[in-house]
């Protein structure tokens, strides 16, 4: 799997940091900075290879997209998705959420492209639009799949806060191994923890579990039986004196002390953190998407 570069992702962010500062300081949905921020996604998608939809739907009176993106190629039967919300709150421009997880499967996805990839599995990647009101995009996405592709979908990776300034590494936890929580998630979403888990330990970082309670995108796709996984660095949460031991950074701190505010900026991310991220989502989608025979 390729070493995803930090410099391009930061650029994305660069790029929506400026989206929001164009229109009105937020990219939240029915807003102009969404939409700008959907056509920058969708431009730099298109121009690689991939094949993309704008899909719109209505919510609070306002219209709201997603951007799906195929790659062509692999089993259609057999598809893999990975999305992120690219809406935000009105109160800031949303870096950390969601731009950082929008920025790394966005980069990821130019890898794919980079690369020619010729993945056994289907790729598909999606931006939410309106996650921040209620997952309004993913929903209205699966519940607008005709019974036949949604059967097609067998995996979905979800990447929502990954670049946390006081970051943990958190990996959802499908299977409810730590007895914590929601879960356990459909029958599969345990290896898919374990595909991302593996990357931290390669690299010697520990992780810890977070709750499968359908806080983000992914809830939808759980709900109809999908197995889905992902990654998070921590929102309002306090981080523990544990905690910063395991990772460093400072106990007795959100993970986010910006989460939801208008200090998520560009400077609202911790490198580091979203590097690893990055590295994580594209060892994710290269063992998965190219694992022979398929998994
Ligand atoms: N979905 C939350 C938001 O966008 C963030 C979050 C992600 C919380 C994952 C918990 C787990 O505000
Ligand atoms: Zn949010
Ligand atoms: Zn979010
Ligand atoms: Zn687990
Ligand atoms: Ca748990």
């Amino acid at each position: 799997p390729p070493d995803i570069p930090l410099a391009n992702v930061k650029a994305h962010l660069a790029q929506l940091q400026s989206i929001a500062n164009a229109n009105g300081g937020n990219r939240a949905h029915g807003r102009p900075g969404y939409l700008a921020s959907a056509n920058y996604v969708r431009g730099l998608l298109d121009a690689a290879g991939f094949t993309t939809t704008l899909q719109s739907f209505t919510y609070n009176g306002a219209t709201g997209y997603n951007v799906i993106a195929d790659w062509p190629g692999g089993n259609p039967d057999d598809v893999l998705m990975v999305g992120a919300h690219l809406d935000g709150v009105t109160a800031g421009p949303g870096i950390n959420d969601n731009g950082s997880g929008s920025a790394a499967i966005l980069e990821t996805a130019l890898e794919v492209s980079r690369q020619s990839l010729q993945p056994t599995k289907h790729l598909r990647f999606a931006w939410w639009g309106a996650e921040e009101l209620g997952l309004r995009g993913s929903q209205f996405y699966v519940n607008n799949l005709p019974a036949a592709e949604r059967a097609r979908i067998k995996g979905y990776l979800n990447f929502d806060m990954v670049g946390s300034p006081n970051a943990g590494y958190f990996v959802y936890d499908g299977d409810n191994s730590d007895g914590v929580g929601a879960g356990p998630g459909p029958a599969g979403s345990a290896a898919l923890e374990q595909t991302i888990i593996g990357y931290f330990t390669s690299i010697g970082v520990q992780t810890r579990g977070t709750d499968f309670d359908g806080r983000s995108d992914y809830g939808p796709f759980i709900a109809v039986g999908i197995p889905a996984g992902g990654t998070f660095t921590g929102a309002e949460g306090i981080k523990s004196a544990a905690q910063a031991t395991l990772w460093g950074g400072t106990a007795g701190q959100a993970f986010d002390v910006c989460y939801h505010r208008a200090c998520d900026t560009t400077a609202n991310i911790n490198d580091t953190a979203l590097d690893r991220n990055a590295d994580a989502i594209a060892h994710a989608v290269w063992t998965i998407g190219t694992a022979v025979p398929p998994v």
